[in-house]
């Protein structure tokens, strides 16, 4: 089964003072119906915006967008990409949430953006790179 990647960034509307909560919700959430679905990524929050990558079935990550794009806990959500890939770049991952540890601030300086950091800078192919580079030092830091 053909597989395809999508790739947006929005913006975040929780307010800071429930946003840990709500974050845990919105991973639990996610990583069900994405087990359920074959789907498989990351989430990346910094500064107020949110990054993600979907991969997985078409029908099933298109379905998952449409989803994402009603929650009113992030707005302005603007799709990077979607395209078909040759391989999962987050295999293991039901949605790993990544950049949020003080490390990872210091890396986004390698990105050209020494305070606040915007997605919206970014394309899709840049976001996918950030986040799977992400990703890879969480998994070798968890090792
Ligand atoms: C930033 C963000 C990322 C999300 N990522 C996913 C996701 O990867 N998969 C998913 O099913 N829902 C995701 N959601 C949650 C959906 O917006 C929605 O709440 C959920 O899919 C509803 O599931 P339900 O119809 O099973 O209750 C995300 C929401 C936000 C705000």
């Amino acid at each position: 089964m053909p597989i395809y990647r999508l790739v947006y960034y929005s913006r975040n509307h929780v307010a800071l003072d429930v946003l840990a909560s709500e974050l845990a919700d919105i991973l639990a959430k996610s990583r069900e119906n994405n087990i359920r679905d074959e789907i498989t990524g990351a989430l990346m929050f910094n500064a107020g915006c949110f990054a993600q990558v979907l991969e997985g079935p078409l029908e099933r990550v298109e379905a998952a967008f449409e989803r994402i794009q009603q929650d009113e806990r992030h707005g302005e959500v603007s799709l990077l990409s979607l395209e078909p890939i040759a391989g999962r770049s987050f295999p293991n991952w039901a949605m790993g949430f990544v950049g949020a540890s003080a490390a990872d601030v210091e890396r986004y300086a390698s990105f050209g953006a020494a305070s606040g950091f915007d997605l919206s800078r970014f394309d899709g192919d840049e976001l996918h790179q950030l986040l799977l580079e992400l990703a890879i030092e969480e998994e070798r830091a968890a090792a």
